[in-house]
């Protein structure tokens, strides 16, 4: 394999599933596999916000359909696998990015909110990826990229429910890695740092409102923590998917990749 002749179109000619990619860095990944010539079923629980995303991908000359996917939903994840096989007769990659995030301290931790995160982050991952495992092995070669987080690597205070499942994700993907290595299919987590997405932008208000500061300030202040000083970007994630999906990272699975600017070594 020459590299540099590889990278441009290196995943040319896959179809990838890229979950609660309306939006956000879900968003940014289906981009980058596009770029890189993977057509992407861009699924998510807002068919409103996965239509849009096609349509931008559009006209940026990327092929993708759009798919209403509920990850914590095991009847919606045959059906989202049945419509990308009818559309596009395989599936190469999963990438597992829908999830949700929230800070609250254990002991006011509601039940429905204990479970709403293991479900979206932690069952929402088991179940869309059992509804893909299958063609996989029948393939005989696949790719299932999941996004864990910083907070998949160490904990973080009012964020057991978020914590458990980020970790979760990383153990799941090193045991499915064992499970599937003899039918060549690869399971990969990627760890992002701090990406501005709608996600972050609800962390920032809470910030600014309990340390009596703009929201830019507080931004400046999550800044502050990252080495290389720069926020991660959903394009930088993408990246890191497009690399683990590639023929370029054959011999790499099982594996947790952080795209954080060093932010965990600080
Ligand atoms: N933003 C960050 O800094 C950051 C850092 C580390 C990890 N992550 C992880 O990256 C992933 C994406 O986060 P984001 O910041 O883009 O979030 P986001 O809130 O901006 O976007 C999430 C998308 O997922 C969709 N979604 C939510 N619940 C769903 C469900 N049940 N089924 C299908 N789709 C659903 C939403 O509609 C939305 O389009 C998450 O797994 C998150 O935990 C984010």
């Amino acid at each position: 394999m020459n590299a540099r002749r590889e990278m441009g179109s290196m995943l040319e000619g896959q179809i990838a599933i890229v979950t609660g990619s309306g939006e956000g860095i879900g968003a940014g990944i289906a981009t980058t596999l596009g770029e890189f010539g993977a057509k992407v079923a861009i699924t998510d629980i807002d068919l409103s916000r996965a239509q849009r995303r096609v349509e931008i991908l559009a006209s940026q000359g990327i092929e993708s359909m759009a798919v209403q996917h509920d990850v914590t939903d095991g009847e919606s994840g045959k059906r989202l696998v049945q419509q990308v096989l009818s559309a596009y007769g395989r599936v190469d990659l999963l990438v597992n990015n829908a999830g949700i995030s929230g800070r609250v301290p254990l002991e006011e931790m509601s039940d429905q909110v204990w479970d709403s995160m293991i479900g979206v982050n932690l069952t929402g991952v088991q179940r869309t990826s059992r509804a893909v495992v299958p063609v996989m092995k029948e393939q005989r070669g696949g790719n299932i990229v999941s996004i864990s987080s910083v907070a998949g690597r160490s904990g973080k205070a009012n964020m057991t429910h978020y914590c458990s499942t980020k970790f979760g994700v990383i153990g799941f993907s090193q045991s499915l890695a064992l499970e599937l290595a003899s039918f060549d299919v690869r399971v990969n987590s990627v760890c992002p740092g701090i990406v501005r997405t709608q996600m972050w932008e609800v962390e920032l208000g809470e910030i600014s409102e309990a340390k009596g500061i703009s929201i830019e300030e507080a931004w400046e202040m999550v800044l502050s923590g990252i080495p290389l000083h720069r926020s991660q970007l959903p394009e930088d994630i993408g990246a890191a998917v497009a690399f683990l999906a590639s023929p370029l990272a054959k011999n790499i699975t099982g594996q947790a990749l952080n795209v954080d600017g060093g932010f965990e070594l600080s």
